[in-house]
């Protein structure tokens, strides 16, 4: 797998500059390449597994992680301050929307980075940052990536709110070509984030649900708060009206649209 995603990383113009990793089985790539980082692996080190035992998302989430989907994880070690690493997990649902997109699927990306075709998932993000003496180190980006997926392998509450490349992008099931895309769109988010990290937030903008002016519901920690979706700051923080007027800044969470908002 490795040699064909290399090649076809090359064929877009990229000749990848780290090593990347192929395994069978793993519990999941995320933390298969913390270890290697820990060891010394260079930035830009790709792990990618064809199922994991224990796949992880977001806020304790597992991630359901059969054969024939995508799974990968990427090692960065951002040269940028904090404020702008912040807008990594952004940068990162950014790529990887517009990598399904390039795919043939519609997809929107949804506060933080949940990538959506419809109001259902095809891609998650799980970035992941280390910190040494109060200095980033560096952060793993695991991206999940449903290619095929049949309703058996999820959970009864997953059925209704996941979706696949297969369904939405005229059939398509080639994962290599999936890894290919979103290695490539991870690249130039990346590069924008270290130049010019205002243009994050407005592309990922560009990209994403239109909920704006919408209530939502957000769930942070033990809190959920209601109000009314403004936008997303210069940290990539969901900003919210609440009904008293006040407006909260929420740094970290996961958020769904309220039906009855009008
Ligand atoms: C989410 O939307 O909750 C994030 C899902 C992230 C899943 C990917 S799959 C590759 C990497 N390894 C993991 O254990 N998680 C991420």
């Amino acid at each position: 797998m490795t040699d064909q995603l290399r090649a076809l990383l090359s064929e877009r113009g990229r000749a990848w500059p780290g090593p990347i990793e192929h395994f069978e089985t793993l519990t999941s790539t995320s933390d298969r390449l913390k270890e290697m980082a820990r060891a010394g692996a260079p930035e830009w080190t790709v792990v990618v597994a064809d199922r994991q035992t224990g796949g992880r998302g977001r806020q304790g989430n597992a991630w359901i992680s059969p054969v024939g989907n995508l799974f990968l994880s990427v090692l960065l070690k951002p040269p940028i301050h904090a404020a702008a690493a912040g807008l990594l997990p952004l940068a990162a649902g950014g790529a990887v929307c517009e990598a399904v997109r390039a795919l043939g699927a519609p997809a929107t990306v949804k506060w933080p980075n949940d990538v959506l075709v419809g109001e259902r998932k095809v891609a998650g993000v799980l970035a992941e940052a280390t910190w040494v003496d109060r200095a980033l180190d560096s952060v793993v980006v695991g991206v999940g990536v449903n290619v095929v997926l049949s309703p058996r392998e999820l959970p009864p509450d997953l059925r209704d709110v996941t979706t696949s490349l297969a369904a939405e992008a005229s059939g398509s099931t080639d994962r290599d070509g999936a890894a290919a895309e979103v290695l490539e769109r991870l690249t130039v988010w990346y590069h924008t984030l270290a130049a010019e990290a205002a243009m994050i937030v407005e592309a990922w903008r560009a990209l994403s649900v239109p909920w704006w002016g919408r209530r939502v519901e957000v769930r942070s920690g033990d809190a959920t708060l209601v109000g009314v979706a403004q936008g997303v700051d210069d940290r990539g923080a969901l900003l919210l009206r609440l009904d008293d007027g006040r407006v909260a800044t929420v740094l970290a969470g996961e958020a769904r649209r309220l039906r009855l908002d009008r």
